[in-house]
C-alpha cells in the first residue's frame, strides 16, 4: 500500500487521551486531524436514527448498504455526514457511546470505513487516531503511536467531560472483536498518559519524529 502524503497514525483505548494529543499534533505540524472513531458514531447514529436493532449484523449490513457516508475536511480536521446530515453533539452522546462496538465489528462498515479513512492519504498530510490505524488502515507508515493510560484515570476524564460512556464494556468489545481488533502495531511507540498532560504526550511524539528524521531538531 503506498501513501502519497505522510499519516502519523496514534491508536489506543477510549478516553486515552489521543484525541486531544492527536488534535494538538496537527496543529503543531499543519496537518489535517483525521477523526475515525467519529466515523463509527456516525453510522452508528444513523443505525439507531433507522429504528435498527444495532446487534442485529443483518439488518446492520442492510442499513449500512443504502447509506450515503461523505468524508472531508473542514480547515484542518476531517467532517463526516450520513445521508446529507452531520450528527454533531449526538456522536458523543449516550446512546452512541452504548451502540458503536456493536456496529465497529461489523465487516462491512470496516471496510467502507477503512476505504475513506485510506482515502484521506490521497489527499492531505494527516494525524488520524482510532484503534487499527498503524495495524490496518495505514501499516506501511513509519509512524505509529499507541497511547495507553489506566482504566480509572480514563474514567475520570470522561466524568470530567461530564459525559457518560461504558469504558470498561467498550475495551472488552474493541479489543476481542475478530475483525481488526484494538492491538498494539508491533513497530508502535507506546505512551503510557496516565500521568502526562496533553503537552506531555505531543512532545514525546515531536521527539520521537525528530529521532526518526521525520522532523529536523530544531522544530
Ligand atoms: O475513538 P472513539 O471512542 O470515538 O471510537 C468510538 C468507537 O469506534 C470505538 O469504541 C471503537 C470504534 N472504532 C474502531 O473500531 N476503529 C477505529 N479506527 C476508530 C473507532
Amino acid at each position: 500500500m503506498s501513501e502519497s502524503y505522510n499519516v502519523i497514525a496514534i491508536d489506543g483505548p477510549a478516553a486515552s487521551g489521543k484525541s486531544s494529543v492527536a488534535k494538538a499534533l496537527a496543529r503543531r505540524l499543519g496537518f489535517v486531524y483525521v477523526n475515525t472513531g467519529e466515523m463509527y458514531r456516525a453510522v452508528t447514529w444513523q443505525v439507531l436514527e433507522s429504528g435498527v436493532d444495532p446487534k442485529d449484523m443483518d439488518a446492520v449490513r442492510a442499513c449500512i448498504a443504502e447509506m450515503n457516508i461523505e468524508c472531508g475536511v473542514a480547515g484542518q480536521q476531517s467532517t463526516v455526514s450520513v445521508n446529507g446530515a452531520s450528527p454533531g453533539d449526538a456522536l458523543v452522546g449516550e446512546g452512541v457511546n452504548a451502540s458503536v462496538s456493536f456496529i465497529a465489528k461489523v465487516p462491512e462498515v470496516r471496510q467502507r470505513l477503512v476505504d475513506l479513512q485510506r482515502a484521506y492519504a490521497d489527499r492531505c498530510d494527516a494525524v488520524m487516531e482510532g484503534r487499527d490505524i498503524g495495524s490496518i488502515v495505514f501499516p506501511d507508515t513509519p509512524y505509529k503511536f499507541y497511547i495507553d493510560a489506566s482504566e480509572e484515570v480514563r474514567a475520570a476524564r470522561r466524568a470530567k467531560q461530564g459525559l457518560k460512556d461504558s469504558i470498561g464494556q467498550r475495551d472488552k468489545q474493541d479489543t476481542t472483536r475478530r475483525n481488526s481488533p484494538l492491538v498494539i502495531a508491533e513497530d508502535a511507540h507506546v505512551i503510557d498518559s496516565s500521568h502526562l498532560t496533553v503537552d506531555g504526550v505531543t512532545g514525546e511524539i515531536i521527539g520521537r519524529l525528530k529521532m526518526k528524521g521525520f522532523l529536523s531538531s530544531d522544530f
